[in-house]
């Protein structure tokens, strides 16, 4: 099939990438000349494990094609997608301009049926939004040429993302006709065939399930955070809370890992956009603002540690920070703890010593060089002479470093875990100080 996907960002490319290794003819479009040309080499403009070899292949064997040239993207595919940013503006609302941008061009360049779908994450109402706007398009030069919107949000992961597009949990799909649902069908047909994981649905529920789904992941992690003060102050472990309520069915034992909060492109935004929405529709959101405000508050709670156990005085201190991305597997440093972190520190006079095993590159694009801090080429070189290590990605590579050097390499041996990566009895006998989330402290002499 033709498909064109406009917008070649983390959502757009995965989306292009996998329909074109199912062997569909797929033209991307993306208004930043840079970005075209990068992938034109055959070279993937960021880190997602697996994608930058499947671009290569199919770019390689012209299935997969990259311009700048929007009228052209229109006339290629039947199915048009739309994966633009919906950047956050300052109220919190998702921010439309890019993706009616790309409905009006699709308005004013289609000569046959189109079907437009909306793959951006939009707040409930945008695909009206869409239709208008085409519909006011095609009205200017007076077109009549039918067409169909439709909503299909993406649940991918990032570090995870191949996988999540090419073996769906669901593909939720929001159509208002049978043509409609019969061209998605089809399309996706690669994707579902050994079981129907497609679910066809009203536009508004469709584009109200993204936001529900990101919404409550969000909450189960806001949640868990502040059982994880609790059992601080109570004296219990979260951890074995944890395990203890994952047991039940009804709550699983996904995303109720405590931790120095979530980032990443999509919870902080779709979780401030919910709240407008809800705010625009005359609901109070009580249950999200709390979700979002005690996020805002468990990012902080790294920098607190830290200056409590120094007494309050950062100044010329050196603090080693393992993991700088949002999550392991990605380079994706946006609205990334490391970064609340990073910034509380500098603030208080302390240097960073920072290591990453991917997303350095991203860290030295936001701060560029300054005094203050140090990317390192390794894990160890960031502790060496640092006063304390503090991990806040949770990467496989930090789960079982050589403790009795890092014990040697640092000033003195102490540890700020945001991601309770080690266990508190094993750290006690390294003669470690070490604090985590939601659990007791090990205090040692030193
Ligand atoms: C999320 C959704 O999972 C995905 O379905 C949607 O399409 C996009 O948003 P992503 O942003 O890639 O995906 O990251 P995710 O793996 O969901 O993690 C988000 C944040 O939550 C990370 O900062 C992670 O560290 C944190 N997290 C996750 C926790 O703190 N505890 C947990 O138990 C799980």
């Amino acid at each position: 099939m033709d498909i064109t996907i406009f917008g070649s960002g983390y959502v757009g490319l995965v989306t292009a990438t996998c329909f074109a290794d199912a062997g569909n003819d797929v033209v991307c479009v993306d208004v930043d000349a840079q970005r075209v040309e990068t992938l034109r080499r055959g070279e993937c403009p960021f880190y997602e494990p697996g994608l930058a070899e499947l671009v290569k292949i199919n770019h390689a064997e012209g299935r997969l094609r990259f311009t700048t040239d929007a009228a052209e993207g229109v006339k290629h595919g039947q199915f048009q997608f739309i994966a633009v940013g919906t950047p956050p503006g300052e109220d919190g609302s998702a921010d439309l301009k890019y993706v009616l941008q790309v409905a009006n061009t699709i308005g004013q360049h289609m000569t046959e049926h189109r079907v437009i779908i909306t793959k951006s994450t939009v707040p409930v109402g945008t695909c009206d939004k869409v239709r208008a706007q085409l519909a006011s398009a095609l009205a200017a030069r007076n077109a009549e040429i039918e067409f169909d919107v439709v909503s299909n949000p993406e649940f991918l992961k990032e570090g995870a993302a191949i996988a999540d597009f090419t073996r769906p949990d669901r593909i939720v799909i929001g159509v208002d006709s049978d043509r409609a649902e019969k061209l998605m069908r089809a399309l996706y047909e690669p994707f579902n065939h050994n079981h129907d994981r497609l679910i066809s649905m009203d536009v508004r529920s469709s584009e109200l399930t993204k936001y529900a789904a990101n919404a409550l992941l969000a909450t189960k992690i806001s949640f868990m955070n502040e059982l994880a003060n609790l059992s601080e102050k109570v004296g219990a472990d979260i951890e074995n809370v944890r395990i203890g309520i994952g047991s039940d069915p009804r709550i699983g034992y996904h995303f109720i890992y405590a931790g120095c909060g979530y980032g990443g492109s999509c919870f902080p935004k779709d979780v401030k956009a919910l709240v407008h929405t809800a705010q625009q529709a005359g609901i109070k959101p009580s249950i999200l603002s709390a979700v979002e405000e005690v996020n805002e508050r468990q990012k902080t709670v790294l920098f607190s540690r830290i200056n409590a156990h120094f007494g309050g005085n950062l100044k010329g201190k050196t603090i080693a920070v393992w993991g700088l991305s949002f999550k392991p597997k990605t380079d994706d440093i946006r609205e990334a703890t490391s970064r609340v972190l990073m910034e509380a520190l500098w603030d208080a006079g302390a240097i960073v010593k920072a290591y990453d095993p991917v997303a350095m590159h991203e860290i030295q694009k936001v701060y560029g060089d300054r005094a203050d801090l140090k990317l390192c080429d390794s894990a160890e070189q960031a502790v060496d002479g640092a006063d304390a290590l503090t991990i806040v990605t949770e990467w496989k590579q930090f789960r079982s470093p050589n403790f009795a050097r890092i014990a040697k390499l640092l000033k003195q041996p102490v540890i700020f875990d945001g991601r309770n990566l080690y266990d508190p009895e094993l750290m006690q006998r390294m003669g470690f100080t070490y604090v985590s989330i939601g659990r007791q402290p090990i205090t040692t002499e030193a």
